[in-house]
């Protein structure tokens, strides 16, 4: 899939894998040579927000139209490959958006057994106008006169609507009729064969040697972890680091399902001390994630150490690992880091909003390889796996937890009292979410603890303490959000209790921002 800067990028990869089929994503720098390397079996060209008229308008190396592999554009896809292909794109004058009559008004084979009328979405102000040579259009609307095109000897196709949005009536069944029938691509990326490939994969990049798998208590470590376990058995430890920054229950949860249901290794390290101590005094927020990932790759490199010093003596891994001693400790750490992830910090275009990782952000001087096996995947993906590999309902939908933990949820300075104010407010917020079964429909909720106090009245006395902010948000994939309207009876059991329950608490608002222009967390 080439990305053009499309809204709905992310989403035409997800519905291509949805169809058993793997995908990746591309920019539409790369070239047609860079492209062939890939060896795709298919190409997809994503929409984007330009007009092919504009100049410079994003364009892709035209020599992939004769490579043989089968394209299909959408929307400034289908409009980028008719330019270049010498047909005309111009502005018609209305545009269309959202739900869109289509009338087929030729044979496809990828849409060959549709009604002549279907509903589609469209989302576009340009139009093509006149088809290239040896194309023929296939449908039309009211303002796109021709709504998809294709030269089937050249197994190149162009649609104008957005077949990956759920609101294109039939869009899974066209996406699959290109996958299957015009790429010839077999439906074989499953959950079972993700695991298989991750599994080798795995052992053949670590071998014989210690891996370490720093457990969050989230879904991708948890789901990382025991992946590689599966790879590698005993020769992954986990290390769980209490930062004093977890949720509530948080610790005993990851204890009783890794080391009493998996009887995964498990070292359990208390450093709330260390962690407060190294944040003391700090409110900048990107000063503290980096901190925290920092003292996070350092407890690593100390337990890391520990292991090899207590390894018995004359096995592989200590052989390795002592040769190596002087250097620092060296070995493997698994990251959950996910497909989304990759694809953020390896677009040139996109900017830094914050230094994500997660464990915050690593420091450059990292003593270890990074195995990442879920780093193709999207979120949903990774849980599913999850499910496959056993893991507890409970961790597998969990809702996304950011390596810096309630620090970045702290605004100012975090003090270990901070923390317990804010850990005993969002306890209650994720217990009342659950109880009105809206866990799983919200991408994530949670309270926030700002930096300023308010005047309030308790009983008879004046009070002087925090307010606590309610953040729950839907989301596909964190990179877009919005606010969940969360019922009235629900956000009132949470007031009340927040405030009753939990001390230096004596008022709470609600957060009422998209991403964007916010961001899901606060910091
Ligand atoms: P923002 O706040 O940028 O967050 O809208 C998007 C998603 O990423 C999570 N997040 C993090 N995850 N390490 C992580 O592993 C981090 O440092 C980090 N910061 C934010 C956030 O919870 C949301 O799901």
């Amino acid at each position: 899939m080439v990305d053009f800067g499309a809204q709905y990028a992310q989403l035409i990869a997800r519905r291509v894998r949805e169809a058993h089929v793997y995908s990746e994503i591309v920019p539409h720098t790369a070239t047609a040579e860079e492209l062939v390397a890939r060896r795709p079996s298919g190409i997809i060209l994503s929409g984007g927000p330009k007009s092919v008229n504009e100049t410079p308008a994003p364009s892709i190396d035209p020599a992939i139209y004769d490579t043989g592999i089968p394209i299909l554009g959408i929307c400034y896809g289908a409009q980028l490959l008719t330019q270049q292909l010498g047909g005309e794109v111009s502005r018609t004058g209305r545009g269309e958006y959202g739900r869109t009559p289509l009338t087929v008004t030729a044979r496809s084979p990828l849409f060959y057994d549709w009604p002549d009328d279907v509903e589609v979405w469209m989302s576009h102000g340009d139009a093509i106008t006149t088809v290239p040579d040896g194309f023929v259009a296939t449908a039309s609307s009211p303002d796109a006169p021709v709504a998809a095109l294709h030269h089937a000897e050249r197994a190149i196709y162009g649609v104008q609507f957005h077949p990956e949005v759920a609101h294109t009536e039939r869009g899974r069944d066209f996406l699959e009729r290109f996958l299957y029938d015009v790429c010839r691509c077999p439906p074989s990326w499953t959950h079972t064969s993700i695991i298989e490939s991750q599994v080798e994969a795995v052992r053949a990049q670590v071998g014989s040697s210690p891996v370490l798998c720093a457990l969050s208590g989230g879904v991708d470590s948890a789901v990382a972890a025991a992946l590689v376990h599966k790879a590698i058995g005993d020769q992954l430890t986990c290390v769980y680091v209490d930062t004093g920054l977890m949720r509530a229950n948080e610790s005993e949860q990851v204890e009783e399902t890794f080391r009493r249901q998996f009887h995964i290794d498990l070292v359990h390290i208390k450093a709330a001390d260390r962690f407060f101590e190294a944040l003391a005094g700090i409110t900048d927020p990107e000063a503290k994630r980096k901190i925290i990932g920092e003292l996070f790759i350092r407890i690593f490199e100390e337990v890391a150490r520990d292991l090899v010093v207590e390894e018995p003596e004359g096995s592989a891994a200590a052989g390795a690992e002592v040769s190596d001693a002087t250097a620092g400790p060296s070995g493997y750490l698994v990251q959950g880091t996910l497909y989304p992830d990759v694809i953020e910090s390896g677009s040139d275009s996109a900017a830094t909003i914050k230094s994500h990782h997660n464990v915050g952000g690593l420091p450059d001087d990292l003593a270890f390889d990074l195995v990442e096996p879920l780093r193709l995947l999207f979120k949903d993906e990774v849980r599913a796996v999850g499910e496959e590999l056993g893991l507890p309902h409970e961790i597998v939908w969990r809702q996304p937890f950011p390596g810096p933990g309630l620090a970045v949820r702290i605004v100012g300075e975090v003090t270990p009292e901070r923390a317990e104010i804010l850990r005993g407010a969002d306890a209650i917020v994720v217990e009342e979410v659950r109880r009105a079964g809206l866990y799983r429909d919200l991408w994530q909720s949670f309270a926030v603890l700002p930096a300023v106090r308010t005047v309030g009245v308790m009983g008879d006395g004046r009070t002087y303490a925090y307010p606590i902010v309610i953040r729950a948000v839907t989301s596909d994939d964190a990179m877009t959000a919005d606010w969940a309207r969360l019922p009235y009876d629900l956000l009132e059991r949470l007031s009340s209790r927040i405030i009753n329950e939990v001390e230096g608490v004596n008022r709470v608002a609600l957060d009422i921002t998209s991403k964007p222009p916010g961001t899901i967390e606060w910091e």
